[in-house]
């Protein structure tokens, strides 16, 4: 005789946990709880979390502010992209779109900006190439980042989140002087 699934075994057909299985299951259990603490601990003490400021924005209006920003701090173009100087402290506008990033930004080496972030169509991802930095780039809203350039060089801003055709094309770039460096060759208004 056979048994399906469906019909029940009859009476205590299974053996008692072994010793060593209740020290397994305990420890695993354990286990569980110590990552389910550490959600909200790192939460609130990882060094890994963004200095998100998170507003509501129409696309149109953080376009407008794109644009108020590349006319105050603009300093030239960057194949074919205007180029953006802002002095440090101050509020940084980038555009995220079907498939590019506007504007080009120069920062300096040291000094602290807050970053905004937005889209003006659809989910991008702002990836900091060939640093490990990813943020999402969502329409809708304005997202604020607090952030340090410690590191001189070019980065490639590159769309780490699929947005059709162009997608792969989607490349900006961020250019940070050294902090000890000459004034910008093109002079911008500091
Ligand atoms: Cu933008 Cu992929």
């Amino acid at each position: 005789m056979y048994r399906t699934g469906i019909q029940a075994p009859q009476g205590v057909w299974w053996k008692p946990l072994h010793g060593s299985e209740k020290v397994w299951v305990s420890i695993a259990f354990i286990w569980c709880m110590v990552l389910f603490a550490m959600m909200p601990f790192w939460h609130l003490r990882g060094g890994q979390n963004p200095s998100g400021i998170r507003h509501r924005v129409e696309p149109e209006a953080y376009r407008a502010r794109v644009t108020e920003f590349i006319q105050q701090y603009g300093v030239g173009t960057e194949g074919g992209m205007p180029l953006v100087e802002p002095p440090p402290g101050s509020h940084v506008y980038l555009q995220a779109q079907m498939w590019s990033w506007i504007p080009v930004l120069r920062l300096r080496e040291g000094a602290e900006y807050t970053l905004h972030l937005s889209s003006m169509d659809l989910n991008h991802g702002f990836s900091l190439f060939p640093l490990n930095v990813n943020f999402q780039v969502v329409p809708g809203y304005d997202y604020g980042l607090r952030v340090r350039p410690n590191q001189a060089g070019e980065f490639e801003i590159i769309c780490n989140e699929f947005c059709g055709i162009g997608h792969h094309l989607m490349v900006g770039k961020v250019i940070v002087v050294p902090a000890s460096g000459d004034a910008a060759p093109m002079g911008g208004a500091r």
